[in-house]
């Protein structure tokens, strides 16, 4: 039997270790589909020579023939093919679906016996391929069908792994109702059927709904993996997406057909003079070599091209996803194909549960690549957790200062804040209108505030949602006064839309604007960020503990930004710099509990683990005994024992609908410990 845990995330993708009897493997990775009989690159070569881990087969084509057949039941499927990774079986569905095969050839049970029977690390069931041309109705009543067949096929399941195939045709509502019958049934891995047609036709957008409709009711320990899905180009964005595995006949097929994969997309070899590719392959040949040979040899060479850049895609996704820059790779990768950059847009649309998966924080840099780059949901969430922040909201003045969000940040506006923050906010407000919108001098260290690099020609669509971004800013507070600083960057052009909506003063200059704004007064900047930043990160208020004589705001000595608040010399939180975030020591911790921190920032753990968290171990999901599903991964928070003593805190690693659902992995990362 196997297990799955969640290593590092990012956005609803996820580095997951997979483990079976025949090894622990890392995903997402793509098994290529290999034949019984046709090897002209052999399994072991495929882990040898091209590093992948896991390979699946068929077990239909297995058991119609004798030969096969034989060999597989006495030596296994592992013997029968020779590989000692773990092996797939898929069961049949897909040549029925092809070749037209009467449904009445197979039975569901015996398909799952006979791959019991060979030992396959995991099987799968005989589900009903549903083509996205197929009718609603027969669509419903294929659904029904294989889910009749899964009901009776997962008791039979034994010691082997078995997959349960989501199918519905192009119909999300479908798709859902598959998956929520699905996931009441003891499977151990999703696979997501019925889609090859779509990816042949380029119809990815439509993917993004069918697995946005599958994702929302799957539970989420146990992994997907996208069926048919061979083609490098798609890897990012259906991992992305949350796909954990994929499958390739592709790179067969297409070498076949003399074609060559590359990650933007296939070319013919007929076409080319020269080889885009830096593989082994393309640096031994030339075009003209390659097109010269026998047609099996240059159907060989050209299938050994097509893996090598699968995987080199799909270790790609890998790093991306521990780097936490999976959105840049996407992106890039929706730059080459108009229907890819469809899927993205489609992807971003569905902001609400994509957000429930992604992290709360990150630190890397977002690099404009298009109009996509704003809609983002590291840069949305910020948006929209900041305008909570101010709801509600009174000032006397509001200054908005145009500002193209290039570093070093407050620079170019720092005898302005300088005023501004020396007074309450209920006086003053400074917000910089960037590319990505509104941003509060308060919070203009948080991530990714200055992580964000637009160039200086933005396009209609990014100032269009700054424009939105800005004016429901605006609706959320109340300022006597407006005023406007004209400034000779890009975003000062939302003027135009804004002055419109609202009344405002429009400042010609910096030296005419510090007049108005006076010379300020003996208000503590840096208690008054703080202040934001407790509310913006916990949505807590923070001003009595920031008032008390002891607690002391350490600022760094070669930058001038917050470091530390300390209480008599101890540290209570420290403000790391790539996030603009806080976290908090124990005795912060303790600090953040009397200033009423939400119960969603509380893990409760189980006595039995309980010691181990206190001596500052990892805390893990099997041990949660208590949490907010609505928790988000990458938060601080607080770890208490079942008596709701705080034991630690941490840095969640799993949402919390994760943590209920995973029996595996680290949920909390201890930072500090009470025994610490
Ligand atoms: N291979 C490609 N698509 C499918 C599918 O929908 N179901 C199964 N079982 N195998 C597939
Ligand atoms: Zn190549």
């Amino acid at each position: 039997m196997g297990s799955f845990e969640t290593r590092t995330k990012d956005g609803m993708a996820r580095i997951g270790e997979f483990s079976s009897d025949h090894g622990t493997v890392t995903t997402p990775l793509l098994m290529p589909v290999v034949h019984p009989a046709k090897t002209a690159v052999t399994p072991q070569q495929l882990k040898d020579d091209f590093g992948f881990q896991m390979v699946i087969t068929n077990s239909y084509i297995i058991r119609s023939h004798e030969s096969f057949r034989e060999k597989a039941v006495s030596d296994g499927v592992h013997g029968l093919i020779g590989f000692d990774g773990p092996v797939m079986t898929d069961s049949g569905t897909f040549q029925m679906y092809f070749h037209g095969l009467p449904e009445i050839e197979i039975d569901p049970l015996e398909i799952v016996d006979f791959q019991k029977k060979i030992q396959s690390d995991i099987g799968t069931i005989l589900d009903v391929f549903s083509a996205p041309n197929v009718g609603r109705e027969q669509v419903h009543s294929d659904v029904e069908t294989s889910l009749q067949r899964a009901k009776i096929s997962a008791p039979e399941k034994g010691n082997m792994m078995l997959a349960g195939t989501i199918q519905g045709g192009i119909y999300p509502d479908l798709r859902e109702y598959s998956a929520k019958e699905m996931a009441k049934l003891d499977f151990d891995i999703h696979p997501v059927g019925g889609v090859v047609p779509l990816m042949e036709s380029y119809r990815y957008a439509e993917i993004m709904d069918i697995l946005y409709a599958v994702k929302r009711h799957l539970p989420p320990n146990r992994p997907v993996h996208l069926f048919g899905c061979g083609h490098p180009m798609f890897f990012a964005q259906a991992a992305m997406m949350g796909c954990d595995f994929f499958d390739s006949a592709s790179y067969a097929k297409f070498a076949e057909a003399g074609r060559m994969m590359l990650p933007k997309g296939t070319v013919h070899l007929e076409s080319l003079r020269e080889l885009p590719c830096s593989c082994p392959v393309c640096s031994e040949y030339s075009a003209k070599e390659l097109k010269s040979m026998p047609k099996q040899e240059t159907s060989l060479q050209l299938m050994k091209h097509n893996l090598y850049i699968s995987g080199a895609e799909i270790r790609r996704v890998r790093q991306a996803i521990s780097d936490g820059t999976l959105m840049e790779l996407v992106a890039r990768r929706a730059r080459g194909h108009p229907t890819l950059y469809d899927a993205l847009m489609r992807m971003l649309n569905g902001y609400e549960e994509f957000y429930r998966w992604d992290n709360r924080s990150t630190s890397g840099a977002i690099l404009y690549s298009g109009n996509e780059t704003t809609k983002y949901p590291a840069i949305e969430s910020f948006s929209r957790q900041m305008i909570s922040t101010y709801r509600g909201l009174s000032t006397e003045q509001l200054v908005i200062f145009p500002h193209h969000g290039d570093r070093p940040f407050a620079d170019a506006a720092c005898d302005v804040a300088d005023v501004v923050a020396s007074t309450p906010p209920e006086e003053n407000l400074l917000v910089f209108l960037t590319p990505i919108g509104a941003v509060p001098w308060e919070l203009e260290h948080v991530h990714p505030v200055q992580q964000c690099i637009f160039p200086r020609h933005l396009d209609r669509d990014t100032l269009h949602t700054a424009t939105s971004r800005l004016e429901e800013f605006l609706a959320s507070i109340t300022a006597k006064r407006i005023r406007w600083l004209t400034r000779k960057t890009p975003v000062n052009s939302i003027l135009t839309t804004t002055k419109k909506d609202y009344e405002m003063d429009i400042i010609e200059n910096q030296e005419e604007l510090i007049q108005l704004l006076g010379t300020g007064g003996s208000f503590n900047w840096s208690r008054r960020k703080l202040q934001f930043l407790f509310k913006y990160q916990w949505q807590i208020d923070a001003a009595e503990f920031l008032e008390q004589n002891e607690v002391e705001i350490e600022l760094s000595r070669s930058t001038g930004k917050i470091r530390h608040i300390r209480r008599n010399g101890e540290i209570l939180f420290t403000l790391v710099p790539t996030t603009g975030l806080l976290t908090p020591t124990y005795e912060g911790g303790v600090e953040l509990a009397k200033m009423g921190l939400k119960e969603k920032y509380m893990v409760v753990m189980t006595q039995e683990a309980s010691e181990f968290v206190a001596e500052g171990k990892s805390a893990l999901a099997k041990f949660v005994k208590q949490v907010d599903p609505k928790l988000h991964a990458a938060e601080e928070v607080l770890v208490l024992d079942e008596e709701e003593t705080l034991i630690a805190t941490g840095r969640t690693l799993l949402s919390g609908f994760e943590m209920i659902a995973f029996n595996r992995g680290v949920a909390v990362t201890i930072r500090h410990s009470i025994s610490q």
